[in-house]
């Protein structure tokens, strides 16, 4: 049986790491394209000098010609600059949509049948600009963002909780940005809502309400830690999730940024919504039952949204 074809668009921290954890998981061929010269050829040998240790058999790449990454079956898309301390993921658009403009055309004449999962902050708009230069159908194009805010959500409630993040669900919708909702009302342990465990006094109000605040701001506190760049293991783990959905049809239900065609009353933007993701790409678009509240707030999130995509049509006008 053919294996499947990964493609990997940016070979950097989060793109290594992804090549690291595809191979683990033996998801399939994996191809690390990037701009710089040995930087993906070095890691594809690296790679492959780490399978006999791990124990699996290896299909590692590097490659600077979009030719490489022919007939994919994923694509996951981390070509850009990360932030650094001081910066917010907006700070990036105009070097990254200038990426996505490059990527686009690759995916446009090499990968026209792929499931794309993007990456590149600032995440939204990226996406967006994405699903145009490529052309490609809106529900093969998709954003990763809530399943890493939703992890970042779980750890952090896990250990207020001293439980394993395992049984902890949570749902993170919006932007992936500071205007972010993670949902109180949708998120359990094991099942127990989390305005239970107030009641059962496991947590007061006011330290979820900072531990919600700790998740929104999950991303810069690892920037300002590291320095020099931004989070990758975890945003590495995150996309993979949604690629093995795609790939063995699992029919999770994740939250990612899907282009939203009236629901949540949203019309032409992508943003964090509960989906389920299949071998179809983006099966459906789940519409929860929000409060009056909780429609507010990804009201104002959908708005930061749709003012980047608006600076990217200033840039790109052809984009509009
Ligand atoms: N085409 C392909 N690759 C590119 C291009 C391009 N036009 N421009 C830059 N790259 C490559 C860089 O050479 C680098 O290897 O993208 C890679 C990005 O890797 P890192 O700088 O290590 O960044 P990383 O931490 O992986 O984050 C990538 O994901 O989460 C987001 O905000 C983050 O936008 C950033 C992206």
């Amino acid at each position: 049986m053919a294996r499947n074809k990964i493609a990997l668009i940016g070979a950097g921290q989060i793109g290594g790491t992804l090549a690291h954890l595809a191979g683990i998981r033996e998801l399939g061929e994996v191809v690390l394209f990037d701009v710089v010269d040995g930087v993906p050829q070095g890691k594809a040998l690296d790679l492959s000098q780490s399978a006999p240790v791990e124990g699996f058999s290896p299909k590692f790449k590097g490659a600077n010609e979009y030719a490489d990454i022919k007939d994919a079956d994923v694509v996951i898309v981390t070509a850009g600059v990360p932030r650094k301390p001081g910066m917010s993921r907006d700070d990036l658009i105009e070097i990254n949509l200038k990426v996505m403009e490059q990527v686009g055309a690759g995916l446009r004449k090499y990968a026209p049948e792929a499931f794309v999962i993007c990456v590149t902050n600032p995440l939204d708009a990226m996406v967006w600009a994405l699903q145009k230069t490529s052309g490609l159908p809106r529900n093969k194009v998709v954003g990763m963002a809530g399943v890493l805010d939703s992890a970042r959500f779980r750890y952090f409630l896990s250990e207020e909780f001293d439980v394993s993040p395992q049984d902890i669900h949570t749902m993170v919708l919006g932007g992936h940005g500071d205007t972010m909702v993670p949902l109180i009302r949708y998120s359990s342990v094991a099942g127990i809502p989390l305005a239970d465990l107030v009641k059962m006094r496991w947590i007061t109000q006011k330290r979820l309400d900072e531990i919600v605040q700790r998740t929104r701001d999950g991303g810069a506190e690892i920037v300002g830690l590291l320095k020099t760049g931004s989070a990758f293991y975890a945003p590495a783990a995150a996309a993979l999730d949604m690629a093995e959905s795609y790939l063995n049809d699992k029919k999770r239900v994740l939250p990612a940024a899907a282009y939203l065609n009236g629901e949540y009353g949203v019309k032409g933007i992508y943003a964090g919504v509960p989906v389920i993701i299949s071998a179809k790409g983006v099966e459906r678009v789940i519409e929860l039952d929000l409060s009056s509240a909780e429609k507010d707030a990804l009201m104002h999130s959908v708005q930061a949204v749709k003012s980047l995509v608006e600076i990217c049509q200033r840039i790109a006008p052809n984009l509009a």
